[in-house]
């Protein structure tokens, strides 16, 4: 795509996209220093998109497909990147750990699986507190990387716009080496199942060895077929965070020469937090103007009406594979709040993307002091997902989680069963506690058989 730049671009297009300014923006920082904050967009404003509208428009396609009910969408990545997590390693590690349960679910759904990072750009928190107090001292809350540090010191805490560009710099690295990975040979399909098939000779795994061994024989089958092209080799990776800092998202807007259109590019699919998404505010008017795909979370005090309100805003075409209503009810919840909504939405006759967070909405604090997840309540909300579309006979069209490619101990249960005791063994999570490998690739396998059965 070539990018015009903005003195070139019709003032309406620029205007219409500054039109958030008007409205009111949840969960933005304080920053000490305006004209910081202005240097720091001016230089995002000169840096080139990190993704391209064509990349942006085929995503949507993709999510259309899985609206109609003929792809599966897998997004998934850390509650909050990190600066200093984005190392290779750890890059490479959660890479895989996508790419491996994308073969299982790809298996189970018998259909494409949409692969979409909650990473390059998911630097930026919803906070409940805008403070936090330890031992009689308070500072301002973490709002994620994008903002401040984690440190609990005044230093650390304070909001520095300088982070606004160094985010974007971050971003880039951790999708030049997304790109790398998916395109040049370590997603090959043969290697990733080789992976898998490591993960179910544990012994604590054998329960999935059944499903895998079904994998390798239609691998074997292919093989045996003569397929051998480059769809076995390389894979399409997306990527997408919670547009929540508008300033860090504004100047990464871009007017799309072909169309006069404009695009976030900061990532190919953005969302709106349980916690922004009023219908009058800022966030969903300024992504309103945007061409890309956008989710909208929607937790359990969220009714037919705020579904159709939001669909009017962002949506008024009702154009396929524009929204994703990501759905994170709680295990407690989910049959109670989600049948009604999915029937609501269908009878005015919209078709959106529907997916199941099943990870904030089942958070719970141990009396040790961490805040944890329990696996058996995230599947619970993963059944209660595929029934309650069942009931309403609309198609569960993905699933959006929080995991990590390394072995920490954040969330209970799975096989390994990580007890009370076992979460301060390896807790790094700096927000929410995500599935590690192992927990994430056994949803997988328990998500693959579900499909299977749906079908
Ligand atoms: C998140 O996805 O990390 C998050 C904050 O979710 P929600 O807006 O649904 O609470
Ligand atoms: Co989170």
């Amino acid at each position: 795509m070539s990018q015009r730049t903005e003195p070139n671009v019709p003032t309406d297009v620029l205007s219409e996209l500054d039109s958030y300014r008007a409205l009111e923006a949840k969960q933005q920082p304080k920053w000490p220093d305006a004209d910081a904050v202005r240097a720091a967009q001016t230089e995002l404003s000169a840096q080139p998109p990190l993704v391209f509208a064509g990349e942006v428009d085929r995503l949507r396609d993709r999510l259309a497909a899985a609206a109609r009910g003929e792809a599966f969408l897998l997004q998934g990545g850390d509650c909050a990147e990190t600066f200093d997590g984005a190392t290779a390693d750890k890059i490479r590690d959660r890479v895989k750990t996508l790419l491996q349960m994308a073969v299982v679910l790809t298996y189970g759904a018998s259909m494409p699986v949409i692969k979409v990072g909650r990473m390059a750009g998911q630097f930026a928190k919803p906070r409940s507190s805008d403070n936090e107090t330890r031992d009689g001292v308070t500072l301002p809350a973490y709002r994620g990387d994008l903002v401040n540090g984690y440190d609990f010191t005044p230093e650390s805490r304070a909001a520095d716009p300088a982070r606004l560009v160094r985010g974007y710099h971050v971003s880039a690295s951790t999708l030049n080496l997304i790109r790398a990975f998916t395109q040049g040979g370590f997603a090959d399909l043969r290697q990733v199942h080789a992976w898998n098939q490591g993960f179910v000779s544990n012994s604590a795994y054998n329960r999935y060895e059944s499903l895998a061994a079904e994998i390798d024989r239609a691998l074997r089958f292919m093989a045996a077929c003569g397929v051998d092209d480059a769809a076995l080799t390389q894979t399409e990776f997306y990527v997408s965070h919670e547009a929540l800092l508008l300033d860090y998202e504004r100047p990464l807007a871009r007017i799309d020469s072909r169309t006069g259109q404009a695009y976030g590019t900061s990532g190919h699919m953005l969302w709106v937090g349980e916690r922004t998404r009023d219908i009058d505010g800022a966030h969903v008017e300024f992504l309103s103007k945007l061409r890309n795909p956008i989710g909208v979370k929607l937790g359990p005090t969220a009714t037919t009406d705020d579904a159709l309100r939001l669909l009017d805003a962002l949506d008024p075409e009702r154009e396929p594979g524009r929204i994703t209503f990501i759905t994170r009810m709680g295990a407690e919840k989910i049959r109670d709040t989600l049948p009604a909504l999915l029937a609501g939405v269908r009878d005015a006759g919209a078709r959106p993307l529907w997916v199941t967070d099943p990870m904030h909405g089942n958070g719970i604090t141990t009396s040790t002091g961490y805040k944890t997840r329990r696996f058996e309540d995230v599947m619970n909300e993963l059944r209660g997902f595929f029934e309650a579309h069942r009931e309403a006979g609309t198609f569960p069209g993905g699933i959006h989680v929080e995991l990590t490619g390394d072995d920490v101990t954040e969330c209970l249960g799975g096989s390994e069963n990580i007890d009370e005791l076992g979460l301060a063994t390896r807790y790094e999570s700096v927000c929410d506690p995500r599935l590690n490998h192992s927990q994430s690739l056994e949803l997988a396998y328990q998500v693959a058989e579900e499909l299977k059965t749906a079908r």
